[in-house]
């Protein structure tokens, strides 16, 4: 499905589906809605006065042209009260449409963004639309070998009508970011959808190295023998369990020629059984996207390699199965990370933090001026903040504010958690510098807390998403499964770092 922009009148549009919007109480109507109606002699305000239609966010009303358009049919689309006017309400109205036209076989769609981009300019409106359309749009169907298993209906492309002249040029910047953004987090959703059979730590390296081949980044795969010399004891010792061979991908993005980079580390456990310290059985499947922290590294990286920010960006994601067996990693087992420091593992279940230690302490090596982790952590941030808000931890108040004007423009919510020293005395250990858990009280600050010590003294920020890497329904521009979160706050965190 493909996006685009231009300008023009919706009326003389050669598509199958047109759409225009209404505000909730909207007696008068103007701009693409009036012009519609007036093709349509008075459907739409009759609709409106008759109370059939009231144009509520969200509400979505089909009327058949009859030969009064080139179009077949006009989608009326309600967008609510001015409070419902953000970017972030018209990316998730925008997302639910999408799927509404698919349910009506819309086929070539076009339609207005006035409404929009008078409330929040033309840039903010195309890339909201077109976010919207090609996130919700999204589906994982590729399994189903029978036709009768996936979505009948088509939306084939869709045309962005920016009346405004003045604002067309904004509006083209919108769409080339936003179809950037979109693909970059179906690409992370793809990866994190994929059973774990056919997402091994290899897949996912070649993954990593098709991604850059396509599209000029750098990357490299550091295989076990090379982990070994550099002395990534704790990233390895996940691995020990496993027959599949761990793959460290390292992804370079080269815009700010020599300034030190910004560093994403991307937790990438393509399964997690727990190891020795087993899961329980049910649900274990979800474990599947316990790589979705390095996932979210790679669509990132391809939003920036198509962007082209003036910045420099490292991308990081250590990749290993956590499996039990006769070689596997044993509860009080002490391991080595690459910066000297000692590691008692008392929980094979917390390997995230183990291969992160490493991943740390590799973008440090590498001259990291910002490390930004992403992992799926610990199940207690679902406990704590449920799947609305991703949990941020940080040892640096600059770069968090970083990251939060980054997730204000994306509408990908995060909340900033403590760091209190206190939490740190629950993993201290009494044969090694640190112990892997401190049990269950305030288990995703711990986790962080362990982090902290190998961020050292480089500015740092982690983001547990534990609890947001999938949905259970459709909703806006989220799709049942994979989420891709956070990929459009980590490419909007690069793009803000580039302007400085
Ligand atoms: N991958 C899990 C965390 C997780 C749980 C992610 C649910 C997504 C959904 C992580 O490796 C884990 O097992 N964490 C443990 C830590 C504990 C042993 C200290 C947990 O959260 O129970
Ligand atoms: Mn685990
Ligand atoms: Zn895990």
């Amino acid at each position: 499905m493909d996006v685009t922009v231009s300008g023009g009148s919706i009326v003389n549009q050669q598509v199958d589906t047109v759409v225009v919007e209404v505000g909730d109480g909207q007696r008068r109507l103007t701009g693409a809605a009036a012009q519609i109606d007036a093709a349509l002699d008075g459907a739409i305000a009759d609709m409106l006065r008759s109370g059939f239609f009231a144009g509520r966010a969200g509400e979505v009303v089909t009327l058949l042209t009859r030969g009064a358009l080139p179009a077949a049919r006009v989608v009326v689309h309600g967008i609510g009260g001015a409070t419902a006017r953000t970017e972030d309400g018209f990316r998730n109205r925008a997302g639910n449409l999408g799927r509404a036209l698919r349910g009506l076989n819309a086929g070539r769609v076009a339609t207005s963004t006035q409404a929009a981009s008078d409330a929040i300019g033309g840039e903010g409106a195309a890339r909201a639309w077109t976010e919207g359309l090609i996130l919700g749009l999204y589906r994982f169907d590729k399994h189903h070998t029978s036709a009768a298993d996936r979505p009948r209906g088509t939306v084939s492309a869709v045309t962005l009508i920016e009346a405004t002249g003045t604002r067309l040029a904004a509006a083209r910047r919108g769409l080339e970011t936003g179809t950037a953004l979109a693909e970059g987090t179906n690409l992370a959703r793809d990866l994190g959808n994929e059973p774990a059979n056919l997402m091994t730590p290899t897949h996912m390296a070649e993954r990593a190295q098709a991604l850059a081949e396509a599209s000029g980044l750098d990357c490299t795969i550091i295989e076990r023998a090379e982990a070994e010399r550099l002395g990534m004891g704790s990233y390895l010792s996940v691995a020990n369990g496993s027959v599949q061979p761990p793959k460290f991908i390292v992804l370079r993005h080269r815009g700010g020629g020599r300034a030190r980079p910004l560093a994403l580390v991307g937790k990438g456990i393509t399964f997690d059984t727990g190891g020795i310290s087993l899961k329980p059985g049910a649900g274990m499947e979800r474990m599947k996207g316990d790589m979705t922290g390095a996932a979210a590294m790679l669509g990132a990286m391809q939003a920036i390699a198509r962007l082209q920010p003036a910045t420099n960006v490292l991308g990081i994601a250590p990749c290993t199965e956590n499996m039990p067996s006769g070689s596997a990693t044993k509860p009080g087992d002490v391991v080595y990370a690459m910066d000297g420091q000692s590691i008692e593992i008392l929980n094979t279940d917390a390997e995230g933090r183990l291969v992160l230690a490493d991943g740390l302490g590799y973008a440090r090596r590498e001259g990291a001026s910002a490390l930004v982790d992403i992992a799926t952590l610990t199940g207690a941030m679902n406990v704590a903040l449920g799947n609305v808000r991703i949990g941020t931890f940080t040892n640096n108040d600059r770069l968090h504010a970083e990251v939060e004007r980054a997730s204000a423009v994306s509408g990908e919510r995060i909340w900033r958690m403590p760091m209190d020293a206190e939490y740190g005395d629950l993993i201290k250990s009494d044969v090694a510098d640190v112990k892997n858990t401190g049990g269950a009280p305030a288990g995703s600050i711990t986790a962080a807390k362990f982090l902290e010590k190998f961020a050292h003294d480089t500015p740092w920020v982690h983001m547990d998403i534990a609890a947001v890497m999938d949905s259970d329904r459709d909703t806006g521009v989220l799709v049942k499964g994979n989420t891709g979160r956070p990929v459009r706050t980590l490419v909007h965190l690069a793009l803000g770092r580039a302007r400085g």
